[in-house]
């Protein structure tokens, strides 16, 4: 493996920093960039940064992706760089309602400064970038395939996902940058987002207070344990896009557990391994949210080999024990 380091944005986030830890075992050097911002407790981000800081090939500077002369700055200082996985974003369906414009400047203006850089990179080999499942909106056809229609996006977070993705076919159209977009579905585990359900439901359980069920618990999702997302990032990574003929080199893949659950079997596991019940509070369906998610996750596996291993009553655990080591919470 060449050691030329990867970079990754959104490093001190969920999902970046079990990518980096990942490819920092496997003896990669990492640099990673993230602004830190307050969306959730960045204390939990700097925790995140503290474990990677355990690795001697990783570094990260704190900065702004859509902040050009940051990005350009780093790229003379650390790069430049030949891979890249974008995972920097404002994430969060139920938040774009509240802020929308966080989500236009880091997703929108964040992934053009990204394709800027990569665009003007030397023998530039491969931008991986996360995309959502939220592309598919309000779509009834199920399990959610990539040639699925995807113009009709239900909250602005979606829509600004999937301009990234039509924005990446451009690029790679005129400048032949190879890029994967990755439309991540639900992902959990160990260090997760603090205002995603299972970390919602777990501390409030513990704290003995309701959870917020919507849509009355009407909800699936395909939920996908980090390990295994991470293991599509990487195997996306390793396979980067050619050009063929007038085809640029850009696709877009699902990543899922290829399994759509019921949110109230995901309550039940975490309720058993808790050893409590949890005080349901049942609500509408929220603006912006779809019933269901399940991921068509062919042609990832035919791409990479991708197979996700981590089941729900298996990963659920691993999320719990974490949670309660993190916090010092007594059994
Ligand atoms: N977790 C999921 O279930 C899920 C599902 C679909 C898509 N995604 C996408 O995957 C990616 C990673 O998600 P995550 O769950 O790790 O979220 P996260 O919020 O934990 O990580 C994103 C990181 O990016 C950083 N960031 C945000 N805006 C930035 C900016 N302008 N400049 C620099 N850093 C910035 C944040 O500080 C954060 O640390 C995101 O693009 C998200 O939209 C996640």
């Amino acid at each position: 493996m060449s050691n030329a380091p990867i970079l990754i944005t959104g490093a001190a986030g969920f999902i970046g920093f079990h990518t980096a830890t990942r490819l920092l075992q496997a003896g990669r050097s990492v640099v990673g960039i993230d602004n830190l911002n307050d969306y959730y407790d960045p204390a939990l981000k700097e925790a995140r940064l503290q474990q990677l800081d355990n690795f001697a090939e990783f570094q990260c500077v704190q900065g702004d992706i859509s902040d050009k002369a940051a990005m350009e700055k780093l790229w003379a200082e650390k790069g430049p760089f030949k891979e890249v996985i974008h995972l920097a974003a404002q994430a969060g369906v139920r938040y774009s309602l509240e802020n929308p414009y966080s989500y236009i400047t880091s997703n929108c203006m964040g992934h053009l400064t990204v394709m800027e850089m990569c665009r003007h990179t030397e023998g530039f080999k491969h931008l991986v970038y996360a995309s959502s499942s939220s592309v598919y909106g309000g779509n009834e056809k199920l399990p959610y395939a990539v040639e699925d229609p995807v113009d009709h996006p239900i909250s602005l977070y979606a829509a600004t996902k999937r301009a990234d993705e039509l924005m990446s076919h451009t690029y790679s159209h005129l400048y032949d940058i190879p890029q994967t977009g990755l439309r991540f579905f639900t992902v959990y585990g160990p260090w997760g987002r603090p205002d995603m359900a299972l970390f919602i439901f777990t501390k409030a359980i513990i704290e003995g207070r309701p959870i917020p069920v919507f849509n009355n618990g009407e909800m699936k999702r395909d939920f996908t344990y980090v390990d295994d997302i991470v293991s599509g990032i990487l195997g996306a990574l390793d396979h980067p896009p050619v050009r063929e003929g007038r085809k640029a080199p850009c696709r877009v893949l699902n990543i899922g557990n290829n399994r759509s659950e019921r949110l109230m079997d995901f309550v039940e596991l975490i309720e058993k391994e808790l050893g409590r019940k949890a005080d349901i509070n049942f609500l509408p369906l929220q603006p912006g949210d779809v019933p269901e998610t399940f991921a068509d996750i062919r042609a990832i596996n035919e791409l990479t080999g991708y197979k996700p291993t981590t089941t729900i009553a298996e990963g659920i655990p691993r999320f719990v024990a974490w949670y309660k080591d993190y916090y010092n919470i007594e059994s």
